[in-house]
């Protein structure tokens, strides 16, 4: 039985060793971004496996233009928010540019504050290179890792912009290279984001760990999408990636401007929406209101209720 299958009451809580079942035995892993409580309940009701705090948070509600100015407290905030709306999915906190790339002790320090701190089971972190020790300093350490190779939008600006990598050999070993270097270090999932197909499924076979892809087709072990692109709730233009299932945007802003246009015309709020007050209550508050000593007390211009 797929884990969507079930009833969310029955649901057993997500594993790393659950996922790589799933990778043996080619059932799909899906992933979800999540940055808020309600969102959560709804991710957790659907039954996705592993949800990620992403650092899109950045982009997706904290209004910044690119994913690299949010820091540890934001991201703290949102995934302990995550945190009271889930139960069984997986639950990885995205370390945020500049927390974890200056020194392994950085890192763990960090990848601690996201398990302790917001309640994440595991971390991510972007990229190859240096980040191969950091993951393996925080595996090392007894947090779960999950890597993320190809587009890495914290690097975006080294790597010529948010385009999809690895369409040269040269360029694509160096993804191979990351993702087995990840691999290698002990990460539980590697993310590969916006690379070939073709090129996915190369490294697909070359590493051990699930691989959860973004714009990479459909080869990996399982998908993951930004919430707000899936659902239609981020304006403006989307990757090639990314498919729209909803237009929760669309059903906001009619639903706001039904509320707008009712207030204004009068209609809102209609009976059902009023409390009552027993008639006999109404005419003792307007004897008490009708005092004239309330008029020295308060010193209000006093005229009498009808
Ligand atoms: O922050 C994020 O949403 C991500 C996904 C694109 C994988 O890293």
């Amino acid at each position: 039985m797929s884990s969507g299958a079930r009833s969310k009451d029955d649901r057993p809580r997500m594993s790393i060793t659950k996922l790589a079942d799933m990778k043996a035995e080619g059932e799909p892993i899906t992933m979800v971004t999540a940055y808020d409580f309600p969102s959560a309940q709804v991710v957790e009701e659907v039954g996705v496996d592993v949800v990620l705090v992403g650092d899109s948070a950045a982009n997706c509600v904290l209004g910044y233009d690119s994913t690299v100015p949010v820091g540890m407290e934001e991201m703290i905030m949102l995934a302990a928010a995550v945190r009271r709306g889930l139960r069984t999915p997986l639950m990885v906190g995205d370390m945020p540019f500049g927390s974890y790339e200056a020194s392994n002790e950085l890192a763990v320090a960090n990848a601690q504050r996201l398990v302790k701190e917001a309640g994440c089971d595991a971390v991510k972190l972007e990229g190859g290179g240096t980040s191969v020790d950091r993951a393996k300093a925080i595996v090392d350490a007894g947090i779960p890792v999950m890597g993320h190779v190809g587009l890495t939008p914290q690097t975006a600006t080294a790597l010529g912009g948010l385009k999809a990598q690895g369409r040269t050999a040269d360029k694509a070993i160096k993804v191979a290279e990351d993702a087995i270097g990840l691999d290698q270090a002990g990460c539980f999932a590697i993310v590969i984001e916006a690379v070939p197909e073709a090129v996915s499924e190369m490294i697909v076979r070359k590493v051990e760990a699930p691989t959860i892809g973004i714009g990479a087709g459909n080869v990996t072990a399982g998908q993951v999408l930004v919430l707000h692109d899936l659902v239609g709730f981020n304006a403006g233009h989307v990757a090639k990636f990314v498919k729209r299932y909803a237009d929760v945007r669309g059903e906001m802003r009619s639903g706001l401007e039904k509320y707008v246009e009712e207030v204004r015309s009068g209609a809102f709020p209609a009976p059902e929406h009023v409390y009552s007050v027993d008639p006999s209550e109404l005419e003792g508050l307007r004897k008490r209101l009708n005092r004239e000593d309330l008029e020295s007390t308060y010193s209000w211009d006093w005229e009498p209720l009808p």
